[in-house]
């Protein structure tokens, strides 16, 4: 039986109906459909695109239809599709190869699907200034001018960085979409965070990463950076222990401690303020037994305070005009003792 190549019109409306399954095969098709090599294609937006059709007979006819590059060759086993620069979203309802021949005309649906890497990646904090410990605070990244958006299998996720770090993955349930989600979309997504003194310094930041069947994988697109501060209350770091020292002694009693903003120091004797003592150091130069006692350092800064303590005995030591005087005292006892021995056997 001779078939002739009927109206394009006819074509069209059978290439419609392909987009509703991969493979539709024409309505007189006998099992033949031709083969798409490759069977999908993944495509960067404004790269080069190409597959090719090709049929285990020579065939009548084979033909392209695509919104770009329509092409057909008349008696011929394989057919090329060929596009420089792939800017036409619509190629992603599917491009069709059809082959006419002696066992009617089949049908074959290539699937496109186009992607883009973000124009730009924009990391911002939903708050102005300095956060502090304990309190929640927003994240946000934004993606924009990114495809593809594939709902069901994740196809963009949002990585969230803390330095190196990898703090957490966010994908389609967590955005934001705004633009036509068949083209480019920017994507929006926020992370909570609860301020800790980890944060303190750290470089947070967000990256785009498109998981695609591509030859080579995507390279992430990272964001800008941001540095936060965090102001939080002071922690101890180092204090002297309970010291014991003698009467004339020099007593050097320390605290060190962490915070932000940086603290300021006041120390109390038996819980009396010591005027004046304003240094993480508490120095007597030369102790009496009236410094004997409890000392507590106190560190505070405008998130709050903590205190050490510390006890101080003092030890009275021998006088040494004392001892002087007990020496000179058995020396002389030692020496009469000594005349009178000498005296009795000589
Ligand atoms: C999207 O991701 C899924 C799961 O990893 C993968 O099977 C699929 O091929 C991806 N889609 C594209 C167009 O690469
Ligand atoms: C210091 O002495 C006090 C009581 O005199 C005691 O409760 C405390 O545990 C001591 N601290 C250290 C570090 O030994
Ligand atoms: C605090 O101590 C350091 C050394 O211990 C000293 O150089 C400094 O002058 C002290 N500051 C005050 C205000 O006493």
């Amino acid at each position: 039986m001779e078939w002739i190549f009927p109206l394009r019109g006819i074509l069209l409306w059978i290439s419609l109906l392909c987009l509703f399954d991969i493979h539709v095969s024409g309505q007189n098709c006998r099992g033949k459909e031709p083969v798409i090599d490759p069977p999908a294609l993944v495509v960067k937006y404004g790269g080069p695109a190409t597959a090719t059709c090709h049929t285990e007979y020579n065939a009548d006819l084979i033909g392209w239809e695509a919104t770009v590059g329509d092409t057909s060759k008349e008696n011929t086993q394989q057919l090329v599709w060929s596009v420089a620069s792939v800017t036409d979203w619509s190629l992603q309802s599917g491009i069709t190869c059809y082959a006419n021949s002696e066992y009617g005309q089949c049908l074959t649906l290539l699937p496109v699907t186009i992607y883009k890497m973000p124009e730009n990646v924009d990391f911002v904090i939903l708050n102005a200034g300095p956060l502090e410990e304990g309190h929640e605070y927003l994240l946000e990244c934004e993606v924009q001018s990114v495809a593809p958006l594939i709902k069901l299998t994740d196809n963009l996720t949002v990585i969230w960085f803390r330095g190196v770090t990898e703090l957490k993955r966010s994908g389609y349930s967590q955005f934001t979409i705004n633009g036509d989600q068949s083209q480019n979309v920017t994507v929006r997504t926020n992370l909570s965070i609860t301020a800790s003194t980890e944060d303190h310094r750290a470089s947070y930041s967000c990256a785009a990463h498109l998981d695609l069947d591509t030859a080579a994988t995507i390279p992430d697109t990272r964001s800008n950076s941001i540095l936060l501060e965090v102001l939080y209350k002071p922690r101890v770091l180092n204090s002297t222990g309970n010291t014991t020292v003698g009467v004339g002694d020099k007593l050097e009693l320390s605290c060190t401690a962490d915070a932000n903003p940086s603290p300021s120091f006041q120390w109390k004797h038996n819980g009396l303020v010591l005027a004046g003592n304003n240094n993480n150091t508490l120095l007597i130069d030369s102790v009496t037994v009236d410094n004997e006692g409890v000392y507590e350092c106190i560190i505070k800064n405008s998130q709050g305070q903590v205190s050490a303590k510390m006890d101080v005995k003092v030890e009275k030591k021998g006088n040494p005009v004392g001892i002087i005087i007990g020496v000179v005292l058995v020396v002389m006892v030692l020496v009469i003792l000594g005349v009178v021995i000498y005296k009795k056997y000589f």
